[in-house]
């Protein structure tokens, strides 16, 4: 699936000043990539990425994915996209807290039909990421880093088309940091996925070939 954004532009309104964060980007992500965008904090990393997601909105430009342009989509029709083809891993987690790591996991697949076997798969890849014994405790019980891996883990449940991923790995030691890239390597090579990752850090930049850096 191939993303493009055509002069993109964000301002935000605080305080009746206007904040301009982003400013006539153009960056192409193309089918089966792995790209990174790289910068340091407050360059506006996290909009831009929830920009190519649909969860955003640009002030002004175009988000073109596979020739659509998706300010053309009925909210219902955004939402399905979402759904279907991005899975998104938040910076700040997105847990609902009252449920246990693997309902938060499984929730976006609990009326599919073929959910036991993406709990199969999403149970061998808890495993890999030393989830496996962490899985029926509430996010309070969690450590951040273990969060992190349900956060992971939840983006993965439905099997997307691309994986939106903001500063995965902020809150893992270096091993950890090492084992989920290696996953997202993993998916892209054998099922195609395009993987945009968000960091600030060198030693996880340096593993993708591609890089967008914002802010200089
Ligand atoms: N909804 C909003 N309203 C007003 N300002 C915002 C909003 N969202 C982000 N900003 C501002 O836009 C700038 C970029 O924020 P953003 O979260 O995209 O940065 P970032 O590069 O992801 O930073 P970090 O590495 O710390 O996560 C910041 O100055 C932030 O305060
Ligand atoms: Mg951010």
């Amino acid at each position: 699936m191939s993303i493009k954004l055509e002069n993109i532009s964000k301002t935000f309104e605080v305080s009746g000043k206007e904040l301009k964060v982003l400013e006539n980007i153009d960056l192409e992500i193309k089918d089966k990539e792995m790209l990174v965008i790289f910068g340091k904090s407050g360059v506006g990393k996290s909009t831009l990425l929830s920009i190519i997601g649909g969860m955003d909105t640009p002030t002004s430009g175009k988000v073109i994915v596979d020739g659509i342009d998706l300010s053309n989509l009925k909210a219902d029709e955004l939402a399905k996209f979402r759904k279907e083809k991005i899975g998104y891993i938040f910076q700040s987690f997105n847990l609902l807290g009252n449920l246990i790591a693997m309902h938060n996991i499984i929730l976006p697949v609990i009326l599919d039909v073929e959910r036991m076997k993406k709990i199969a798969t999403i149970k061998g890849l808890a495993q890999k990421i030393g989830m496996q014994g962490r899985l029926r405790h509430c996010p309070g019980e969690l450590s951040l880093g273990e969060q992190q891996r349900v956060a992971i883990l939840r983006a993965m449940i439905n099997s997307p088309t691309i994986i939106l991923a903001d500063e995965p790995t902020a809150h893992l030691d270096i091993e950890n940091s090492l084992k989920i890239i290696e996953i997202f390597e993993k998916l892209n090579k054998e099922q195609g996925v395009t993987i945009v990752l968000v960091t600030d850090h060198e030693a996880i930049a340096s593993k993708f070939e591609h890089r967008f850096t914002l802010g200089v």
